[in-house]
């Protein structure tokens, strides 16, 4: 375990802050000074377990008393965005789970926040810090891969994401990675969609590259698999675990695995939280920015918009 020295609270003391999150962040360095849940008992049961000194039913209080560095936040939207507005103004630097609020604009409004304060507000975006994603994001962008023509992202969500459902939870994090991976988003249309939870968005690149995102739900648990295409190459990540190179011309290829040891190492959740505790000690760069999680957003709002719209065919009234 790395030390940082950053003395963390967290607000919202739910299944996904115990299970995953505190582990995370306590294995990268975190100290964990206080917990904040609107069920007083679950707060105190958590600051226990973790071995925290307070628990506490209050944002404000618990932020104004503890001399904190920073808050994770974790429960629905809404919270996320509350806490965040609450912390920045009081100097905190923030992490909190995806979606950072329920809105782009909202979201915009926070991060422009952060940067006017000075602070570090970072987003749940734990796939951009999956071993895997950083992995097939430095294969492509060696030179022999060559430029990306396509990229197809198939994405299983599963149905435990209740609070904020599929095109709030799953999608930004979704079209999220085709910009990490493939730059930024220039047009998108839904091309299929037959419920809210099983969809194609097509989508083109800045890069003059093409995208598909689809979407089959509800899974049993989360699955992802993304296909990079160049001329010369195809690299394929699958379910965080393997990346799979193959170079057409010179009929070669490799597979890498992912180092499946540590809570939270394959999914990306320890690394980002190492990436946040190295960012507020400022030893470490800024990473993915308030600002990317706000684009996000809002590509999944032009998402359900063309949803709204319907369907430009349905498969009925064209017999021949
Ligand atoms: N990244 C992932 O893979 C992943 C997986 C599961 C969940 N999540 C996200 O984690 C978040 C939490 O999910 P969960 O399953 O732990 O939910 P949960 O319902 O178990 O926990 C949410 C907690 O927030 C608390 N809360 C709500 N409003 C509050 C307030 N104003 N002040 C203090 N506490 C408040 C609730 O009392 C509850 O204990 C959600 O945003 C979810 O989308 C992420």
């Amino acid at each position: 375990m790395s030390e940082t020295h950053v003395r963390v609270g967290i607000i919202g003391c739910g299944v996904h802050a115990r299970e995953v999150l505190l582990p995370a962040a306590q294995q990268a360095g975190m100290e964990f000074a206080a917990a904040c849940d609107l069920d007083r008992r679950l707060a105190q049961r958590v600051a226990r377990r973790f071995g925290a000194f307070r628990a506490y039913q209050d944002i404000r209080s618990m932020i104004d008393e503890m001399d904190l560095d920073a808050v994770l936040v974790c429960g629905p939207a809404e919270l996320h965005a509350e806490a965040m507005e609450t912390a920045l103004q009081r100097g905190c630097h923030v992490w909190t789970e995806m979606p950072p609020a329920p809105t782009a604009a909202e979201a915009g409004r926070l991060a422009d926040l952060a940067d006017a304060q000075g602070l570090i507000a970072q987003p749940g975006l734990m796939l951009r810090y999956a071993p895997a994603c950083v992995r097939l994001r430095e294969t492509i962008a060696r030179e022999e891969f060559g430029a990306i023509r396509q990229i197809e992202m198939a994405w299983w969500p599963p149905e435990q994401h209740a609070h904020d459902g599929p095109l709030l939870f799953d999608l930004p994090h979704a079209l999220d990675l085709v910009r990490f991976i493939g730059g930024e988003v220039s047009g998108l249309s839904v091309a299929s969609a037959v419920s809210e939870a099983s969809l194609i968005a097509l989508l083109t690149l800045e890069s003059g590259a093409v995208a598909t995102v689809s979407f089959a739900s509800p899974a049993r648990c989360p699955r992802e698999r993304i296909v990079v295409a160049s001329e010369d190459a195809v690299a394929i990540a699958e379910e965080r675990q393997t990346v799979t190179l193959r170079h057409f011309a010179r009929e070669d290829g490799s597979v890498w695995n992912a180092d499946r040891g540590g809570a939270g190492r394959v999914s990306g959740v320890l690394a980002e939280m190492e990436a946040f505790a190295a960012a507020v000690a400022g030893e470490g760069p800024r990473s993915a920015s308030m600002h990317d999680a706000a684009r996000a957003i809002q590509l999944a709002e032009m998402v359900r918009a063309g949803l709204n719209e319907g369907l430009t065919w349905n498969g009925t009234g064209a017999d021949g």
